[in-house]
């Protein structure tokens, strides 16, 4: 029997700022004089309540506000490498939004030296190793170019660049010329695409912005030339269920694609997004989306082996993670 929660596995798709727990929120708030429109914990999560992915980041944003100094980015980055761990994962390629911190006057190596110095931890204290992506948000492509710029002394620690937030009426190419730098540059690229918007997005992330993954993508179950070349391309699709049924991506999950998807030959992985808002880490994620979908044992190892095949990590790690993997599947 696989268990879904210690099988070795990467997470691909996560926000550092959105596995903010409300009880961290509340106790670096207190730690910062920070007075929240929220009388306790309880209530804050009740607030949780999102009708789609631009209410939800209201909520993402009001959380972000707190963090201010390096201890709270490497208090918050440690936090996520606890929980982590409990739930199997070995590799982390960890979202940061540097233009939701540096917008507020916070500095940038303020931030990354805070959740860069919880990764050097993580990976000695809990045997996690990581990578950092670099989000830009929607804002104008002028404050992402400056981003990018502010974020060159920093280019050792970071593996990619990527694009996120509001993404109707934001299609992708509205950043090739920030994308086609970073890629000159040396970075690798991925873009939230086909999650609230149309699978044109997708098709523009791959051939304006050249992305190595796709994030989220279920949206290109609707056009299936698109997935006829994302299989072919072995295009990864780092997809989010419970994170699409909290905002309304789908109706229940259910009626979630993932398993269609995986059916279609997609590299699919699983992921948890922003567990601190939707309630659920990666390994929830993989329990849940099996219970709903009737997914097997064979197809939570495929979600497995996907991620690892799918992460940036150099070959001897990936090797040895994923004989990690099949040494768990005999023994299962
Ligand atoms: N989509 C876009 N931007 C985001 C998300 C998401 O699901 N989570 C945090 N930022
Ligand atoms: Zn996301």
């Amino acid at each position: 029997m696989i268990d879904a929660i210690t099988l070795p596995k990467a997470e691909l798709h996560v926000h550092i700022e959105g596995t903010f727990e409300p009880e961290l929120i509340f106790s670096i708030a207190e730690r910062n004089r920070i007075k929240l429109p929220f009388p306790d914990v309880a209530e804050l999560r009740a607030a949780y309540k999102f009708t789609d992915l631009e209410s939800f980041l209201k909520v993402y944003y009001q959380g972000i506000s707190v963090l201010r100094v390096e201890q709270d980015y490497y208090d918050l980055t440690t936090a996520y490498l606890h929980k982590a761990k409990s739930q199997g994962v070995r590799h982390a390629e960890i979202f940061f939004d540097p233009q939701t911190h540096t917008g507020r006057g916070i500095p940038f190596q303020t931030v990354i030296d805070g959740i860069w110095s919880a990764l050097q931890d993580g990976k000695r204290n809990a045997g996690i190793t990581s990578h950092l992506i670099m989000c830009f948000r929607e804002v104008s492509v002028e404050a992402a170019m400056a981003t990018y710029e502010s974020a060159l002394p920093f280019q050792d620690r970071i593996i990619a660049v990527g694009l996120a937030s509001a993404e109707v009426d934001n299609p992708p190419s509205r950043f090739q010329s920030v994308f086609d730098r970073a890629r000159a540059q040396g970075f690798l690229t991925v873009a939230h695409a086909g999650q609230e918007g149309p699978p044109e997005y997708v098709w523009e992330a791959l051939d304006v912005l050249k992305v190595s993954r796709i994030d989220h993508g279920v949206r290109s179950m609707e056009d299936p030339v698109l997935v006829d070349r994302l299989r072919r391309e072995h295009v990864p699709l780092t997809v989010c269920p419970i994170s699409n049924t909290r905002l309304h991506v789908v109706p229940s999950l259910t009626a979630h694609p993932l398993k269609r998807m995986l059916e279609a030959g997609l590299t699919v992985t699983c992921n948890s997004d922003d567990p601190g808002y939707f309630g659920a880490y990666i390994a929830d994620n993989y329990q849940q989306a099996a219970a709903a979908l009737a997914l097997t044992g064979d197809d939570l190892v495929a979600l497995a082996r996907n991620s690892f095949v799918a992460s940036f990590i150099d070959e001897a790690t990936r090797d040895g993670y994923l004989a990690e993997l099949d040494a768990a599947v005999r023994s299962s």
